[in-house]
């Protein structure tokens, strides 16, 4: 039974880094935002009864629970945020789903096609009666990403000709960093390419409005064996078991993926996702080329955006410098006097704005589940493509037979 009230009654399912982030976000989304509907922390669920408490004490949640089917069971709650690790998000969402609860969930939708063409089954059966869904890419939500669509669109750059989008980071680059659950294969899917080329997937499919229609691609994974984790939260872990252990497992998942790819607007691109780049924590870069400019993006300066415009004048042209941070860019009205720059956060905030939106017009949110299916082909196209040495690998179509 979903709420008359002006409230969204939230359940969140996991609490570590993402749970911290979008808790963040349903804490201040109506504290800034104008919203018809308020987010209510109801309840958020853990495996761990004494750690999922104290999450819920220190996150800002009602209750807690160790059950995620009695969460999504309850009448007093209208949306269930699904933010574990990849091979719970099918069935958490599907459930939820049909018990008529409104699901946002974390990336990369599913760890396999056949369980993200059946999340899009359920989604599309929710939405006959009115449920929505919305999948966490939220690096959409960062202004400069935002203002950069908005310029593409508006043929400030003109033709499309290049995209270069590259995802790096260096959190396992020590052979002894532990083996977590995003280096298993059956938790997470696939590595580097899942967990961040997903994004780059994704973003570069959003600000261009191109997809992605076949690959050339390889992966790597440099270090092969792994320290048996002791306990892991997000990107950071002990190994061991506590007792000097040395037990070791094999590292099921790619540690980075390249690709080249052509897209259906006849861009070309290409890809790198990696968690070997040594001294890059979270750097997302994407440029883009056009035959009338180019536009730039880097996250670690995420106020800003480059743009070339090679439409004036030779004397004066060169890459200019926006800072994104007026009233008139998007989500940022909200927030702080131009210069006051904001932060990785805040795209979850503005996530969590835009569905609360939705929800409350009767509007389909974007990225749908079938969006997010779109990117998980791509996913497998890499994977099939490196699989065997290489070869041209089209993206399967997305209007595949669904099983019921
Ligand atoms: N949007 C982003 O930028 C971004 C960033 C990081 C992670 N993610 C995605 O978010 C999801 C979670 O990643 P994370 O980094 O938060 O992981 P994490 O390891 O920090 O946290 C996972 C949480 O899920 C809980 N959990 C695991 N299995 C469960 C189950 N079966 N039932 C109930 N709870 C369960 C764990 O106890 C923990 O609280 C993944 O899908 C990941 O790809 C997205």
């Amino acid at each position: 039974m979903l709420s008359t009230q002006s409230h969204l009654r939230v359940g969140m399912v996991g609490y570590a880094f993402m749970g911290a982030a979008h808790s963040q976000a349903w804490r201040t989304v109506n504290r800034f935002h104008d919203l018809p509907l308020h987010a209510r922390m109801t309840a958020v669920c853990g495996r761990d009864e004494a750690k999922v408490a104290a999450a819920a004490a220190r996150l800002g949640w009602d209750e807690h629970t160790t059950d995620w089917r009695a969460l999504v069971a309850r009448d007093d709650i209208d949306l269930i945020d699904v933010c574990t690790p990849g091979d719970s998000h099918a069935e958490i969402a599907i459930a939820a789903l049909a018990a008529g609860k409104h699901v946002l969930c974390e990336k990369p939708l599913a760890n396999t096609i056949d369980e993200a063409r059946q999340m899009v089954a359920a989604a599309d059966r929710a939405a006959a009666s009115g449920v929505r869904s919305m999948c966490g890419f939220n690096y959409r939500r960062v202004p400069a990403v935002a203002l950069m669509r908005r310029m593409v669109a508006g043929g400030r750059i003109g033709d499309i000709r290049h995209i270069r989008a590259a995802y790096l980071q260096d959190w396992i680059t020590d052979p002894q960093f532990p083996l977590v659950w995003r280096l298993q294969k059956d938790k997470a899917g696939s590595g580097a390419l899942g967990d961040i080329g997903a994004h780059i997937i994704d973003l570069t499919q959003f600000v261009t409005g191109q997809h992605i229609t076949g690959v050339t691609a390889l992966t790597e994974t440099f270090v092969k064996e792994r320290p048996l984790p002791q306990a892991s939260s997000g990107l950071s872990a002990a190994a061991g078991d506590g007792n000097g252990s040395a037990a070791t497992g094999l590292v099921t998942v790619d540690d980075a993926a390249l690709f080249l790819a052509r897209l259906d607007g006849g861009a070309v691109a290409t890809y790198e996702a990696t968690r070997f780049a040594t001294g890059r924590k979270n750097g997302l870069r994407v440029e883009i080329n056009g035959s009338l400019g180019s536009v730039a993006f880097d996250f670690e300066r995420m106020n800003e955006l480059e743009f070339y415009d090679a439409t004036g004048p030779s004397t004066e042209q060169g890459f200019t410098r926006i800072l994104v941070t007026e009233p008139e860019h998007p989500y940022m009205s909200a927030w702080w006097p131009p210069g006051h720059g904001i932060g990785y956060e805040h795209s979850f905030t503005h996530q969590a704005r835009d569905l609360i939106e939705a929800i409350a017009t009767g509007a389909a949110p974007a990225p749908s589940f079938t969006d997010a299916l779109q990117v998980q082909l791509v996913l497998d196209a890499v994977l099939r493509s490196a699989g065997q040495g290489s070869g041209w690998t089209d993206v399967e179509p997305i209007l595949a037979e669904v099983a019921a």
